[in-house]
């Protein structure tokens, strides 16, 4: 009886989760979204499926191939511009070529473009500071004529992520820790505080993209370290930010097929820094060592997901629903394995872990 009660009243709240999580907010094609890291992964999709479905995308890409390339695939209402989130300056124009794309011009601000070109205007360069209207942003208006306050940047998604260098905390440098953070951390919070501003205009949102590694830490470098930065960050900023209005949510994927978990690269890394250690640290770890984590590597390609829609429609529910989620697990292993594992004590996934990574040769 208590359990056939208990049942119904899950079933009623997974109803109710369900019809409340799926009411959009309305506009959504006069909403400008812009996205970090979008020359490939998850961000290149990203971009393409909200503009698919209509909203102004601003794609922030770190090269310029991968601009194009991105904007020769989507609409002409989707604009692309060079970011280098480890980069003051380049952050500093970016923020510059959002401000005027959303049609910010401070206090007489003008209204943003009522129609867009026809054509992919030419914005992959680095943007001076000053707006420069053949851009193709900010148009639209006579000039001199004051018009409402634009409604600012609805979303704010910080996609853009490295893990390399990677290996074992001993075998770094503190510079390798440092490139790390540079882009998965202090990029990430960088660039937030820059268009913060135009966010809270909008009462808009922020997607912040961590990983299960920020709610466990497997591995040695600056990756997971960042991601628990990344989940630090997010948390205070939905605190201060719900007075505003701006709602502020994390994606925490599992394992995906993309350019960060490419072997080869994680390969190349992984010998290049073992070539540089000491030999009495080699001799400490052993040729077996490096054998067998290569191996893991291998293995943990293959549990890697093709389906970075998993990803991707977590971060497009977190811009578009009137009630996104805080945290959001990708992927079956985020849910079923990861995240079940970080509310362990430590002892037990201490256990887990040691289990599967490699053995060093002698412990001295
Ligand atoms: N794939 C996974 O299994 C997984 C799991 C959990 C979390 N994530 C996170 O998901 C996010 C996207 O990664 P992804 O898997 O889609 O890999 P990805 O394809 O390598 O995407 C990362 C993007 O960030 C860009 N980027 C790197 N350094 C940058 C910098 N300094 N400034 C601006 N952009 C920079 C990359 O540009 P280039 O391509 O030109 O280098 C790339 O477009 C990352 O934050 C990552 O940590 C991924």
């Amino acid at each position: 009886m208590w359990l056939y009660a208990a049942a119904v009243l899950v079933g009623l709240y997974l109803l109710w989760r369900w019809h409340r999580e799926r009411q959009t907010v309305p506009r959504l094609s006069e909403k400008y979204v812009l996205i970090t890291g979008c020359d490939s992964g998850f961000g290149n999709l990203l971009a393409r499926q909200l503009d698919a479905r209509g909203l102004r995308v601003l794609a922030a890409c770190l090269t310029e191939t991968g601009a194009a390339r991105l904007r020769a695939a989507t609409s002409p209402r989707l604009q692309t511009v060079l970011l280098d989130v480890t980069s003051s300056q380049s952050i500093a124009a970016a923020a510059a070529w959002v401000r005027e794309c959303v049609g910010d011009r401070g206090r007489t601000g003008r209204s943003p473009p009522s129609s867009f070109p026809s054509s992919p205007p030419p914005l992959c360069q680095p943007v001076p500071a000053q707006p420069v209207p053949e851009r193709g942003c900010g148009q639209g208006s006579s000039p001199g004529s004051p018009r409402p306050l634009s409604p600012g940047l609805w979303g704010l998604v910080n996609n853009a992520g490295t893990t390399i260098p990677t290996a074992p905390n001993e075998w770094l440098t503190k510079d390798d820790f440092v490139k790390v953070l540079d882009v998965n951390l202090l990029g990430l919070i960088e660039v937030t505080l820059s268009v913060l501003p135009l966010v809270k205009r909008a009462q808009g949102r922020v997607v912040n993209v961590a990983s299960i590694m920020g709610r466990i830490s497997f591995f040695g470098g600056g990756y997971c370290i960042s991601k628990f930065g990344v989940e630090a960050f997010s948390d205070s900023l939905r605190l201060e930010m719900h007075g505003f209005g701006v709602k502020v949510s994390v994606i925490e994927p599992g394992y995906f097929k993309t350019a960060i978990t490419n072997i080869e690269n994680l390969e190349n890394n992984f010998l290049c820094i073992w070539e540089k250690l000491p030999e009495e640290t080699k001799a400490s770890y052993g040729e077996s060592y490096l054998k067998d984590f290569l191996v893991a590597l291998r293995k943990m390609e293959k549990k890697c997901s093709s389906n970075l829609t998993l990803v991707t429609d977590c971060m497009e529910h977190a811009l578009t629903s009137r009630f996104p989620r805080t945290r959001y697990s990708a992927g079956w292993d985020a849910k079923l394995v990861y995240i079940p594992l970080s509310y362990l004590p430590s002892a037990l996934t201490d256990m887990v872990f040691s289990w599967s990574h490699p053995k060093p040769s002698r412990k001295a």
